[in-house]
């Protein structure tokens, strides 16, 4: 397990240059030991604009939150892992269950992706969760297990020490239900348990850090991150104004 949580908010079709300026002039939180690592996804349109207004202290690092698996090319609309690097981007979130269940991303896009951002030197943030059908059907397990799946078998074999992965379960983002503490640790042990078996020989799979994500909250963040295995957590509306994004930060 890594040491120092990971506190990554992602803000989604949300903030343009100008508010992204104002969210970073705000953004102040005092820590009394190490900061944890800090990470923003904010539209790529304002991705310079964070650049620009990011503090000295802490460190955040950026990403950006969808990339397309070739290069360049015809395709309109598109934004391809090196120009995101080029751009300022260190990570990319890949797989959120807004691309799959909104716009159709499958399983093989979530591979091709993860492929473009390990050879452009991104670490890629997989997201991976189940439905609330698929909860109740009992097939938590089985699903979430498929998805980091398709991720370890671009993996395996290169090298994976930048690689991230987020549980969200679908049900719970946006919708103000969150996971209780237990079964975030449950479903981040079956996924630690699948790297640490699937990476075995490749050394640190113990310390990809797993994210919780669904409605994190100040008041809930404390708990969650306290939970056996959680490494850090992956937050979206509470993300969006720099005071809730500070609260969670130094929870
Ligand atoms: P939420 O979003 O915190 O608003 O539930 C989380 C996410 O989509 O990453």
């Amino acid at each position: 397990m890594s040491t120092e949580p990971v506190i990554a908010g992602n803000w989604k079709m949300h903030h343009g240059p100008g508010a992204t300026r104002r969210f970073f002039g705000g953004f102040r939180p005092e820590f009394d030991g190490d900061p944890p690592t800090l990470l923003v996804f904010p539209p790529t349109v304002s991705l310079a604009a964070a650049r620009e207004s990011l503090p000295e202290t802490p460190p955040v690092c950026l990403g950006i939150q969808n990339i397309h698996w070739e290069d360049a090319g015809a395709y309109t609309g598109e934004i391809s892992a090196g120009m995101a690097a080029e751009a300022g981007a260190t990570h990319v979130l890949i797989g959120h269950s807004e691309r799959r269940h909104v716009f159709g991303e499958t399983d093989d896009e979530v591979a091709l992706k993860v492929d473009a951002a390990l050879g452009h030197g991104l670490v890629p943030v997989v997201c991976v969760g189940e439905t609330l059908e698929e909860r109740r059907a009992g097939r938590v397990e089985e699903v979430i297990l498929r998805q980091l799946d398709v991720a370890l078998g671009v993996l395996a074999g290169r090298e994976h020490s930048g690689f991230m992965l987020a549980y969200e379960p679908v049900w719970a983002i946006g919708t103000g239900e969150t996971a209780t503490p237990a079964d975030a640790s449950a479903a981040h042990g079956g996924l630690r348990k699948r790297l640490v078996d699937t990476l075995e020989s490749e050394g640190d799979a113990g310390d990809v850090p797993i994210l919780y994500g669904g409605s994190v909250k100040p008041h809930n963040a404390r708990e969650l991150l306290d939970a056996p295995d959680v490494d850090g957590v992956l937050v979206g509306g509470a993300s969006l104004e720099a005071d809730s994004f500070a609260a969670i930060a130094t929870a």
